[in-house]
């Protein structure tokens, strides 16, 4: 008898170090922690978001595990990994590379953890419950109506000069950024109102990985070298504020920014500090405001719905399909900005201090 029970302890302490080591049985018990994963901290929106979040959801009881992944596709999954066995509910992910999670994305639903995605849809997984966003082709929209008014295009004006720029080939966003713009622009390139000297249009060749400012820089570049050396840009296609940044970069070491050379008109998305200070400056034209406050708080609402057991609402059944289902999503409001409304809806909504752009 007493050697039966020895074996039976025998067993269990194996069968639970094996778990353990495995990193198998997470705790779920009574848990209330929410895993949220940015990409980068390398870029000032994402520190954003991820401390809006953090703030929110805090506020609303929950506890939260905010992880940033250093723009690291290996990092982001491990960080995932580590949330589900730690016993978070949700996930809220920012991904970095949208096709590369569904491995862990299946650790999840197994283990009964619903997956919200922030900003970037999760492509090829059923296991993407939901999705929070701001409206990815209306940004892309109004960065080329922007252009088309701003260089008088519906009036017949032109030829300008004009090249384009796409963001990470890894980010869903970015191809809907680019179709929304183009969609507005491709009229007055088909009428040759804008030409494209490159003749580079296609996502292929011109999207900067990761979106890092050093590869727009580098890419403006070479097509200043190769195709402007005895010809002035007028317009530049840029989807977000990081790849203006290269690009202002680039159009200064070039000899832009003078009375006879003046900066080409330059789009972008996020009001990222540098950029509104370049926009002030007249080295960036325009951006697209997306409030991360709201972001937060929509998905803090979505968050609190799942955690409740209720369905959280949404307002686009139809536009996001990531290859495997339609995402049930929420698309918040993106804003047009520029030097003469910046101060109403960057400052006086408090989003930033008049400090902050000095
Ligand atoms: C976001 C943009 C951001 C870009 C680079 C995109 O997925 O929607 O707001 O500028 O990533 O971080």
């Amino acid at each position: 008898m007493r050697n039966i029970s020895k074996a039976v302890m025998i067993m269990l302490v194996l069968c639970l170090s094996v778990s353990v080591f495995a990193g198998g049985t997470p705790d779920q018990g009574g848990s209330n922690m929410i895993g949220v994963a940015m990409p980068t901290k390398s870029l000032q929106r994402w520190n954003q978001d991820g401390a809006y979040l953090k703030e929110k959801l805090e506020a609303n009881g929950f506890t939260v595990d905010l992880q940033y992944a250093n723009n690291d596709v290996s990092t982001q999954v491990n960080q995932l990994e580590n949330m589900i066995t730690k016993g978070c509910k949700v996930l809220v992910i920012a991904s970095i590379d949208s096709t590369a999670l569904k491995g862990v994305l299946q650790q999840a639903a197994d283990n009964g953890v619903k997956v919200v995605a922030y900003d970037r849809l999760i492509m090829e997984t059923p296991n993407c419950d939901y999705y929070a966003t701001f409206d990815n082709y209306k940004v892309g929209q109004i960065q080329g109506e922007f252009i088309v008014d701003k260089m008088g295009l519906a009036s017949g004006k032109g030829p300008f000069n004009m090249e384009v720029f796409g963001g990470s080939p890894d980010d869903n966003n970015a191809y809907l950024f680019n179709q929304g713009a183009m969609d507005a622009l491709k009229p007055y390139i088909a009428k040759g109102q804008l030409v494209i000297n490159s003749g580079q249009t296609d996502m292929s060749v011109i999207a900067i990985k990761a979106w890092k400012p050093e590869g727009s820089q580098a890419r403006m570049d070479n097509l200043l070298t190769a195709y402007y050396a005895d010809k002035k840009l007028d317009v530049v296609l840029s989807p977000n504020d990081s790849l203006a940044q290269g690009i202002v970069a680039s159009l200064k070491a070039a000899g832009y920014g003078s009375a006879d050379k003046p900066f080409p008109v330059l789009t972008g998305q996020d009001c990222d500090k540098i950029n509104v200070k370049m926009m002030i400056n007249g080295e960036q034209s325009m951006s697209v405001f997306k409030d991360t406050r709201t972001l937060a708080e929509r998905v803090v609402i979505m968050v609190s719905d799942i955690m409740n057991g209720k369905t959280p609402e949404v307002n686009d059944t139809t536009n996001y399909d990531n290859g495997v289902k339609v995402v049930p999503s929420y698309l918040c409001v993106p804003v047009f900005a520029d030097k003469n409304n910046y101060k109403q809806i960057l400052i006086d909504s408090g989003y930033y201090k008049e400090s902050d752009l000095k």
